[in-house]
């Protein structure tokens, strides 16, 4: 049922003229993950080259680091997550989305969530959540990150919490206490405790119980 409604939506955004970027598309990116299963929606910001290219979000340098931290904390890409992000066709130069790419594709964003209907929604940096959020001046990313908020989404409250960005880890290397890397862990575990509290994961990270 939710695949077929998805597929729908798949189509009109597949064939939408509603921006510039249609021109300069390969590829419109959708989606990632499995709808059936999916308890939580994860936005990213907007496809890169790789993703561009191949039609998934979240395949190159950035994605392969986010599936480590999902990996890490027991959350399973294929299973746990419905991909996606705030504009289905990338950028050129890989530049931030502008506001007016972002109107023109927040219609598909928000009919996938009130498809998926998720448990939480996960906003992958600034320029996911600041499309269902305004942030005055003082709320920086590192602020806001790691906090549950409700978020409204066409008229329904989501449970949501901002994590950085994984283009941002992969310009900050340290595991340090406090660093970006071990927040990212933190605020990972932490979703996985609330949203998957009988999954426990080994040192392998094999599923040893639901
Ligand atoms: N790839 C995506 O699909 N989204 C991002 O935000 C970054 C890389």
């Amino acid at each position: 049922m939710k695949k077929n409604c998805l597929e729908i939506v798949r189509q009109k955004c597949e064939s939408c003229n509603g921006c510039a970027l249609a021109k300069s598309r390969n590829n419109v990116v959708f989606s990632d993950g499995n709808p059936s299963t999916a308890k939580i929606v994860l936005i990213g910001e907007a496809p890169g080259e790789m993703e561009d290219e191949c039609g998934r979000p979240f395949v190159g340098r950035a994605g392969q680091l986010l599936n480590e931290f999902l990996a890490d904390a027991g959350i399973s890409r294929d299973e746990d997550l419905y991909i996606i992000n705030t504009v289905k066709c990338r950028p050129p130069e890989n530049r931030v989305p502008t506001d007016e790419e972002k109107s023109a594709c927040h219609k598909f964003l928000v009919a996938q969530i009130d498809i998926i209907k998720p448990q939480a929604i996960i906003l992958c940096g600034a320029t996911a959540l600041k499309s269902f959020v305004e942030l005055d001046k003082k709320q920086t990313i590192s602020k806001v990150r790691g906090k549950w908020m409700n978020i409204m989404v066409d008229g329904v409250e989501y449970k949501a919490m901002t994590i950085f960005h994984p283009s941002y880890l992969l310009r900050n290397h340290s595991m340090e206490e406090g660093s970006p890397r071990r927040l990212m862990q933190q605020d990972l575990s932490e979703i996985k405790n609330t949203i998957f509290p009988d999954k426990i994961i080994d040192e392998n990270r094999e599923l040893v119980m639901l």
